[in-house]
């Protein structure tokens, strides 16, 4: 369980979790060492403590999704929270209703913490000022994404023990990802020195304000990063606009076996998923000894869980 006898005084004052652009150092940190203590919990026989019994958690997603809804309700659940999934093709959203409207009837039916995923940017917060029970942002258009940004930052404190100083690059589609948000935000104010790598087209004009240097080369971005987050191509957005070919975008900047030889030996290789095999990297990279893609969707639910527990902490007060 988490424990409050920690030498710091933990202070959780967000009614929501829009995305990590508004959380302090502080929190982030605070989030993280929760998710810490959470983690061991997932590898138990008994896979299950009480600190969310009696909160309900509902999760509507707009979009698809397979990782980020499973992993919340199976967070809420091994908080013992009840956990109810709208889906929105089978929902009163088809004859209309707004968001709004399905965020206030879901507070109205008691509902503690909704969970959200919209392709709109700004979605989440909208919904957030509309209700009094917490809003998470499970990505929000091009936006944030702010519990991968946290499992990802997690992932790579785990493994390397730190974030401070670390050389993470982030290749692909910066300009239209809202998880290349969240993990900017997130490990810029945690200390990692980031270079951000994709074809100029996508990368959005002043990025570098953000902290951030930026290449397009891919084999100098990897040569000395302690780490690679591999961005998912968004097909079905309007990427293919961007590259007809998609083994255009592989030999330019895809994370191949060959590329990995020219970096550091134990560089860490990230992705959010779903995976383009063959397109963002090789099957051989994204199965291989480098890879952590796997323990990132674990550790999510240890995040997520983190997540839950402050907001139900803060709701409380
Ligand atoms: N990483 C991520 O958000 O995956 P899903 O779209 O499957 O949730």
């Amino acid at each position: 369980m988490v424990s409050m006898t920690a030498k710091k005084k933990p202070k959780w004052v967000h009614k929501d979790l829009l995305g990590l652009e508004y959380l302090s150092t502080e929190d982030i940190e605070l989030l993280l060492d929760t998710a810490g203590s959470f983690r061991e919990i997932l590898d138990r026989t008994i896979k299950k403590v009480p600190a969310l019994r009696g909160k309900t958690v509902v999760n509507l997603f707009y979009e698809p999704s397979t990782r980020t809804r499973v992993s919340f309700e199976i967070a809420a659940k091994r908080l013992s929270a009840d956990v109810i999934n709208i889906a929105t093709e089978t929902s009163s959203v088809k004859k209309g209703e707004t968001l709004n409207d399905t965020g206030r009837n879901i507070e109205a039916l008691k509902a503690d913490i909704i969970v959200v995923r919209h392709d709109c940017s700004g979605a989440a917060s909208m919904l957030a000022r509309h209700v009094d029970i917490s809003v998470v942002n499970a990505g929000d258009g091009w936006h944030e994404h702010p519990t991968q940004g946290l499992l990802d930052i997690f992932t790579l404190k785990k493994k390397l023990g730190r974030i401070d100083g670390l050389n993470v690059v982030i290749v692909g589609d910066i300009a239209h990802s809202r998880v290349a948000r969240s993990n900017i935000w997130g490990l810029v104010k945690l200390g990692a020195k980031l270079t951000v790598c994709a074809p100029e087209i996508l990368i959005p004009p002043g990025i570098e304000k953000m902290g951030v240097r930026v290449t397009n080369d891919i084999e100098e971005a990897i040569s000395s990063a302690d780490a690679v987050n591999v961005l998912r191509m968004q097909f079905e957005r309007d990427e293919k606009a961007v590259f007809p070919q998609q083994l255009e975008y592989f030999k330019r900047f895809g994370i191949t076996g060959e590329r990995l030889k020219k970096a550091k030996k134990d560089i860490i290789v990230m992705h959010p998923g779903p995976i383009n095999r063959g397109v963002e990297m090789s099957s051989g990279v994204a199965d291989g000894a480098n890879s952590v893609i796997l323990e990132q969707v674990t550790n999510g639910i240890a995040v997520r869980m983190a997540v839950l527990f402050w907001l139900s902490q803060a709701r409380r007060k």
